[in-house]
């Protein structure tokens, strides 16, 4: 059964109207049932949450009027078996997760569940994903801050914008992606726009610091050097991504080909020729090879094939850094 705790907190989250809380607390219970052994009342219970939500339709957001275009939100549907990442990386979303479904039990012995996250990696890892799978996981909306538009656009009120922001995540609880983070997280003794920049990232310190919402905050960044050593302290996680190893490779690869990959499937060039390149190259290449499959009617990929087209992703990377 429930704890007497999740019974009153769903009891007055219901009296209050606190719909997305009464959801929270709600899979709580399901959490709480699945460890008491009882995991078909658990998949229950998280079966009506999940109809329940998707009943209501994406929510009407009470963003300020100069946020929009800056924020961008989508209810993500990523599962979390598609991000292929290290063991270790998975371990500590889990924990983000777990810990934001016990926040209860957290708050009632003074604690807070982790919630500010730094992901730090190169392009097309994971970093965007892992917020999305975190959003679907919690049944949470998935809120972009588009950090690039946000400083250069609106240079002497960024500040103005950061604190709406962080008001925002009190009222609306939800996931907060500061992607392309390094755009206000450059250091702050560096010298263009010095007084602007430093500015900014002395609010987004403050504000960070003393956010207390419930909302989960990531920011995601290819550049790690750019950031001031100062905001690494400020988050409760910092989560390195890398290019996949050769295990990586292939579950991905296995993955995104799916029924598509012909049954008698030679790994070794693919994997030597897969090395380096990205999760999101390596993705792309996959479709890739589908797509000509199809169009050539034999619905399957075969390893040949594949090669074709990870040469292709490996050429458009070299022609990228401007190698021959
Ligand atoms: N770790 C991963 N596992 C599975 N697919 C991935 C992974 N990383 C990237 N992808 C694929 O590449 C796309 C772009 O990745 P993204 O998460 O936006 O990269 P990043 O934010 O690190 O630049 C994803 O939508 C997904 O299709
Ligand atoms: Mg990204």
């Amino acid at each position: 059964m429930a704890t007497a705790d999740q019974i009153k907190s769903l009891i007055r989250s219901h009296f209050s109207n606190e719909t997305e809380r009464f959801f929270t607390i709600a899979l709580q219970v399901a959490a709480h049932e699945a460890k008491q052994g009882h995991p078909a009342l658990a998949h229950d219970i998280r079966d009506i949450v999940d109809r329940e939500h998707k009943k209501r339709g994406p929510k009407v957001l009470n963003f300020p009027q100069d946020l929009r275009g800056l924020v961008l939100t989508e209810d993500p549907q990523v599962s979390k078996t598609a991000l292929v990442i290290q063991t270790s990386l998975q371990e500590r979303i889990q924990q983000v997760i777990h810990e934001y479904r016990q926040q209860n039990k957290l708050k009632s012995f003074g604690l807070s569940h982790r919630r500010k996250i730094l992901l730090i990696g190169p392009p097309g890892t994971g970093k965007t994903m892992t917020a999305r799978v975190l959003a679907k996981e919690l049944h949470l909306s998935l809120h972009t801050i588009q950090v690039d538009r946000l400083v250069t656009k609106f240079m002497g009120e960024t500040s103005a914008k950061l604190r709406q922001i962080f008001n925002l995540m009190q009222q609306e609880h939800g996931v907060y992606l500061f992607d392309e983070f390094d755009a206000i997280g450059g250091e702050r003794s560096m010298d263009n726009d010095v007084g602007e920049m430093r500015r900014v990232l002395n609010a987004f310190l403050q504000f960070i610091e003393q956010d207390t919402s419930d909302s989960l905050i990531v920011a995601a960044t290819n550049n790690p050097k750019l950031l001031d050593q100062a905001l690494f302290r400020r988050f409760d996680d910092v989560l390195y991504y890398d290019v996949p190893t050769s295990e990586e490779r292939k579950c991905l690869i296995e993955n995104v080909l799916g029924v598509f990959k012909a049954s008698k499937f030679v790994w070794k060039a693919v994997l030597a020729d897969s090395e380096g390149l990205s999760h999101a190259e390596i993705d792309q290449a996959c479709r890739d090879a589908i797509k000509k499959a199809i169009l050539s009617d034999t619905t399957k990929v075969n390893a040949l094939s594949l090669l074709e087209s990870l040469h292709n992703r490996q050429d458009a990377r070299k022609g990228q850094r401007g190698d021959n």
